[in-house]
């Protein structure tokens, strides 16, 4: 919003101005507050694996479990009492291979934790991930070739991989492998297979960050060659993220993505004000556990930070915050 200088100037200035007023006393300052944090706001990540009663803590992710199946029960019922509408799913499969065949598996991980989650509380959003890093011996986000990721094979296998998740239970599918057309093939895959109602959030937005490196220890994904350069964007686009935008609305996707975060308010703020379409943004591993670090150490204030990160996030425009503070947050909120 650019003030013209005749609404400045009626606006007036000091003395009669004086903006100290309304922030004399926590009563006012809360009236005149324009961004509300709720734990409606949530998405909380979860790491599904093999095993019983695993409830490991992942090392770069202070607070940050893999659980196994038998573990989910007690964890969904403390997220919906929480108040947080809404779980996605990374799944550590038992075996890795050049396709990831574990992925679209019925009776995969990321498939056993649906059906799991949906047993405990019908009622709580059950969202996955559609990717294929976490299954791959690789630990690229889809087929390779000749030491490329094979894009038009890839999106094929994400079709398989959402309509799988679809027959679990899975409510929502959100892809996040930046594969050109990823959004399209999984809408066709999900419609043919009757999953029209299944709406799609789309990774759309998904930068080439180094600030994932504690998530590929917790989901143990990192490339075993290369890197993600040549599907995720480059950190220096603004433009480029609108025009990734753009398409992936045009195939189909309900709900679109800016990832990660804090380094990239500006872009948040863009597609939120460019689109008429619910804006999620991902509060990544990195973000969250440079907060813990430096907690940890007494150098900062770890709720006060946090919250100012998330609240900051949502005045730049999210209406949805993917974050592994979530339970923290909601907690802090009461
Ligand atoms: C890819 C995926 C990644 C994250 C979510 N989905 C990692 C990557 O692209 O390397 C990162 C999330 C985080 O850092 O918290 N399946």
């Amino acid at each position: 919003m650019l003030i013209e200088q005749s609404i400045a100037e009626r606006l007036g200035a000091f003395p009669t101005v004086r903006m100290r007023r309304l922030r004399r006393t926590p009563a006012l300052r809360r009236m005149v507050e324009e961004t509300r944090l709720s734990p409606a706001d949530f998405i909380y990540p979860l790491f599904v694996v093999h095993g019983h009663n695993v409830r490991r803590e992942v090392l770069s992710m202070p607070g940050v479990y893999h659980l196994s199946i038998d573990q989910l029960a007690p964890e969904i019922e403390e997220i919906s009492a929480l108040g947080i509408p809404a779980v996605i799913l990374f799944g550590l499969p038992a075996s890795k291979d050049p396709i990831g065949y574990e992925n679209f598996d019925t009776y995969g991980i990321v498939q056993q934790a649906v059906r799991e989650i949906k047993r405990v509380n019908p009622e709580v959003v059950v969202i996955t991930d559609v990717c294929m890093c976490e299954y791959t011996d690789h630990g690229h986000c889809g087929i390779i070739h000749d030491h490329e990721v094979a894009n038009d094979e890839t999106i094929e296998i994400f079709g398989r991989v959402a309509v799988s998740h679809a027959e679990a239970g899975a409510d929502m599918v959100a892809p996040s492998g930046m594969m050109d057309g990823q959004v399209a093939a999984i809408r066709r895959a999900l419609d043919g297979a009757g999953f029209s109602h299944i709406p799609i959030m789309a990774y759309a937005a998904k930068y080439a960050s180094n600030f994932y490196g504690p998530f590929r220890d917790a989901a143990q994904s990192p490339p075993q060659f290369g890197d993600r350069r040549g599907y995720q964007m480059n950190p220096a686009n603004a433009r480029e993220a609108l025009r990734e935008v753009i398409l992936d609305i045009q195939e189909g996707a309900d709900i679109v993505m800016v990832k990660p975060a804090l380094a990239y308010l500006d872009v948040i703020r863009q597609v939120r004000e460019t689109f008429p379409v619910p804006v999620a943004a991902y509060n990544v591993s990195g973000e969250y556990s440079m907060v813990k670090a430096a907690a940890r150490k007494g150098w900062l204030d770890e709720r006060a930070v946090a919250l100012e990160i998330l609240t900051a996030i949502k005045r730049a425009g999210a209406d949805l915050i993917l974050t592994y503070f979530a339970k923290d947050a909601a907690r802090w909120l009461k």
